[in-house]
């Protein structure tokens, strides 16, 4: 099978610092690949420069057999990628339905009007949102912040959706949803490249997993098979052990 998205000698400095190294992954269709690494070690960044958020210095990434290294995060948008941020970051004054409604309107759906307001409505309670369609992202709790982020992305009807810690500061019952939830979309033909901390997210979701340490691969394969695997252990604890 073809890959979905194919990212071969992916590189990203901050002026000293190599905070990408050569990174060298594939996802292919229908996969949920979890992307891990300790705080710093790249994870965001990856995403960044997967979504047109930042260039890359070196590399290239296939999505879509299409090469979008360095294209703007529109174009990379309209072929099918979206993302959630770990920093939320909603349209402020829009409600959240009309935040939705930016994304139905200006993604490849290219949805306006009245068609286009219950299909944003119906992707706000897809997320647990249905009750705060009126409502101001100010007025949100910071965890439906997150699921209106979701619902913004998944506007972009994307084939290949990235989340940035989706899972991070969500309350255990609140977390099944959440689980619940990207395993619906995965169900539902989605493809997912997730950078999570959770463990029992990332072991109930993922089919595979990467790690990262400070920007550069050092391990892939099964979630239980990475989380135990020294090298990675070592990562997360830090070299001495004492972490
Ligand atoms: N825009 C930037 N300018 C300068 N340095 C940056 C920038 N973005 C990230 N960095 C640095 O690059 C490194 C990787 O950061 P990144 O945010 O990708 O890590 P992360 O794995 O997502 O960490 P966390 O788990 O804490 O979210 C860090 O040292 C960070 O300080
Ligand atoms: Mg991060």
């Amino acid at each position: 099978m073809s890959a979905l998205l194919e990212v071969a000698g992916l590189s990203r400095r901050f002026g000293g610092l190599l905070a990408v190294d050569a990174l060298t992954f594939a996802v292919a269709p229908g996969e949920i690949v979890g992307l891990l690494g300790p705080n710093g070690s790249g994870k965001t960044t990856v995403l960044n420069l997967l979504s047109g958020v930042l260039r890359p210095d070196a590399g290239t990434v296939a999505f879509r057999g299409h090469a979008i290294a360095g294209r703007p995060a529109h174009r990379i948008a309209r072929l099918g990628m979206a993302r959630t941020f770990q920093l939320v970051r909603p349209l402020a004054s829009l409600t959240c339905r009309d935040n939705v409604l930016t994304g139905l309107a200006f993604g490849r759906r290219n949805a306006w009007g009245a068609p286009a307001r219950t299909e944003a409505d119906a992707l706000l309670e897809r997320v647990g949102l249905g009750r705060a369609c009126e409502t101001l992202p100010g007025e949100l709790t910071y965890i439906d912040q997150k699921r209106l982020e979701l619902a913004r992305a998944l506007a972009l009807d994307p084939e290949l959706l990235l989340l940035d810690e989706w899972l991070a500061g969500l309350n255990p019952t609140e977390l099944d949803e959440g689980i619940g939830l990207i395993r619906s979309l995965s169900g539902q033909g989605i493809t997912i490249l997730l950078v999570e901390h959770v463990m029992n997210a990332i072991r109930s979701l993922c089919h595979r997993c990467l790690v990262m340490n400070t920007g550069r691969l050092i391990a892939s394969g099964m979630p239980a098979a990475v989380l135990a695997d020294p090298e990675v252990i070592r990562a997360y604890l830090g070299d001495d052990g004492d972490a």
